[in-house]
């Protein structure tokens, strides 16, 4: 089985490691020649450090223009990125290949199921944790497991090759549902913090913080209510404060973002949540707020680097 991975990150050296694990060839698809270049001079490696312990795997990378046909691709880019990403490969995707979207967020999923239509396209989450330290170098921040389901069809199988993989590989019938939570517990926990500056443990700690949370939690249970997704046994905002106490000391990946001046997945996240408030004609005001506000702090960044140059 040949992989292809879009999106040579955090996620995707942490999934390369689990495919060439399993038996797969891997190769990486980079932006451009000059990209390639770097790999090359890095002698084809991707570095995983975990802890005190290091380990290089030799994979293979392609530039996207390159020609040669895609039969099996995982995209592991910013959701943001997804759709530019896939229209820098079209040429090389066969008709019939098998697309894997493992991204935070949601809409982007369905608009690529909708324009590479006939292909089979899986969408998953992870609970795995890592962080680039260089190209190609990686720092796994905590080992979980790929939640995976085919989209369009209630057929539940794995991508080719992916039962050989010897990690945890959830097959989710429902991924739709699986994503909506995902995309709720991101929704009520990532822009709050960011916009505070504080870690996810504040949120419970402060009263302020866990009122506005909870405002936060009964819209998007509204929204989730009238798209008929069942969410939580539990309200979300008992779900939300569960996660919130597992993860106290951390800050989110959208607060680090925002330090560090990078694009957020915000319009993937509490952007997608008000795109279907306003379908259906609802609005939410906590929600909005928020991305009104991380917005208009990227644009604050995006401004600033402009005017520098
Ligand atoms: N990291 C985690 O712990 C974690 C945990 C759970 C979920 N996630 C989710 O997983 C997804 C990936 O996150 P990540 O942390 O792995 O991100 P990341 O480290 O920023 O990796 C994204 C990669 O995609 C590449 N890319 C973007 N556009 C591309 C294009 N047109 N062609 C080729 N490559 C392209 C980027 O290349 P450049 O460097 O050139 O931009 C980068 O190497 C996100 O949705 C994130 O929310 C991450």
């Amino acid at each position: 089985m040949h992989w292809y991975i879009l999106g040579a990150g955090a996620i995707g050296c942490l999934c390369a490691e689990l495919l060439c694990n399993s038996g797969a060839k891997v190769t990486f698809i980079l932006r451009n020649q000059s990209q390639l270049q770097t790999f090359n001079q890095a002698g084809r490696q991707i570095r995983l450090r975990d802890g005190d312990t290091c380990c290089s795997i030799s994979v293979d990378a392609s530039a996207a223009a390159d020609n040669a046909e895609i039969r099996h691709l995982l995209v592991t880019t910013k959701a943001y990125d997804t759709l530019p990403a896939l229209s820098s490969i079209q040429h090389r995707l066969a008709p019939d290949a098998q697309i894997v979207l493992l991204q935070n967020g949601c809409g982007q999923q369905q608009e690529v199921a909708r324009l590479y239509f006939p292909r089979q396209i899986w969408a998953g989450i992870t609970t795995h944790g890592a962080w680039r330290e260089a190209p190609f170098q990686v720092v796994r921040a905590g080992i979980g497991q790929i939640t995976l389901g085919p989209l369009g069809t209630s057929q539940l199988t794995l991508p080719d090759g992916w039962e050989k993989i010897d990690a945890a590989i959830i097959a989710e019938p429902d991924i739709k549902s699986a994503l909506w939570r995902k995309l709720a517990i991101n929704c009520a926990i990532n822009p709050l913090t960011a916009i505070q500056g504080c870690r996810n443990g504040d949120l419970l700690t402060d009263p302020k913080l866990s009122l506005l949370m909870r405002g936060i939690c009964d819209e998007i249970e509204q929204i989730a209510h009238a798209r008929g997704q069942q969410l939580f046994t539990t309200p979300l905002f008992d779900a939300v404060c569960e996660i919130a106490l597992l993860t106290a000391d951390n800050f989110s990946s959208m607060l680090q973002d925002l330090r560090q001046e990078r694009q957020t997945e915000i319009e993937q996240i509490t952007g997608f949540l008000c795109r279907e408030a306003a379908e259906l004609g609802m609005t939410l005001p906590h929600n909005q707020r928020l991305l009104d506000q991380i917005r208009s702090q990227q644009n604050r960044h995006y401004t600033k680097g402009e005017g520098s140059e």
